[in-house]
């Protein structure tokens, strides 16, 4: 019998880590999870030593500094984990020999066009996040062909809570919930990505560059936040508040950092890789709520 494929998986405390974990650990793949005890990534002097300690086949980078407001007061920190840490990790697997797939963003796009994103549309950070995973995925890129870069977007699960949760959350406790109305993008569910990108392990080795990997769709935040409610009312969850109203970006007091407004991905080259269509955000949104009330 063949040896199983080892995965040494990073971030795996993380909202797209615990998912992969969950999913990988009944699979017949072996995976080491790590969370920042094992490898800080801010610490660059660490990398090389910390990976020898491990066998592996396989690195999948989950890991960073992903609070977009964070990163432009911590931009030290963003810059090692998101920019630096990608390109050592890479150099060694290219040193190793060792396939490596890195978690990128869709904060790399500058978001003034309308369309679907592709992989070879150019990039163009709005902030200290988009531009550290921008120079992550080059770092990555150069250091080690074999690697292969997936950009995902606003994900959603069961591991961390994220903007639904927040907007359910809000909409118990208060009568008012409200949404930013002018910035798009597509919802994805960790637990998709985590079949999709198992998929792309078992059966296209050979993939490298980038990839784009996302639930279909393109709403706004007010858009994601409606839909939320409107499916937790027919869930029979409880709620104080039925409808999300919209405002601006421009001036909202807890965004520090400027948002790209239009940032949803495209997903053709993986749909053409794998023959897997993702299924609708509204209908993966749906999955994850009635996951929770259940
Ligand atoms: N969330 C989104 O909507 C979104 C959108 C686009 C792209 N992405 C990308 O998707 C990937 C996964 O995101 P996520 O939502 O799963 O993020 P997450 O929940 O914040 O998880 C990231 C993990 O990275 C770990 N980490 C942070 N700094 C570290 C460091 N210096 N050394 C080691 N580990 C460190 C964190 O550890 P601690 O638990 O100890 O803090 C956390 O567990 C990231 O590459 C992110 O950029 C996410």
């Amino acid at each position: 019998m063949a040896e199983p494929l080892r995965i040494l998986l990073l971030g795996a405390n993380g909202r797209l880590g615990r998912a992969l974990h969950r999913l990988y650990v009944h699979s017949d793949l072996s995976v080491t999870a790590w969370g920042r005890s094992q490898l800080d990534l801010t610490l660059p002097g660490q990398i090389s030593a910390a990976l020898d300690s491990t066998p592996f086949d396989l690195l999948i980078n989950a890991a960073g500094l992903t609070n977009v407001d964070a990163c432009e007061v911590q931009r030290q920190q963003a810059t090692l984990s998101n920019a630096v840490a990608p390109g050592l990790l890479a150099e060694y697997c290219a040193a190793h020999h060792r396939r490596f797939i890195h978690i990128s963003s869709d904060y790399v796009f500058p978001g003034t066009g309308t369309t679907l994103l592709r992989e070879t549309d150019p990039t163009g950070p709005r902030n200290h996040y988009g531009q550290t995973k921008l120079d992550g995925e080059i770092a990555a890129l150069k250091a080690h062909p074999d690697t292969l870069v997936v950009r995902v977007s606003w994900l959603f699960g069961p591991d961390k809570p994220s903007f639904p949760d927040m907007i359910l959350r809000t909409a118990r406790e208060q009568d008012h919930v409200a949404a930013v109305n002018d910035k798009w993008s597509s919802p994805s569910y960790s637990d998709d990505l985590a079949h999709w990108l198992l998929t792309l392990i078992r059966h296209h080795p050979q993939q490298n560059g980038l990839l784009h990997l996302c639930n279909e769709g393109a709403p706004t935040w007010q858009e994601y936040g409606q839909t939320t409610l409107d499916i937790a009312t027919r869930l029979g969850l409880p709620l104080k508040a039925h409808t999300v109203t919209g405002h601006t970006m421009h001036g909202f007091e807890p965004f520090k950092a400027t948002r790209p407004p239009h940032t949803a991905l495209d997903t053709s080259k993986f749909q053409a890789l794998t023959g897997i269509k993702p299924r609708p955000w509204q209908d993966a949104l749906e999955a994850y709520l009635r996951s929770l009330s259940q």
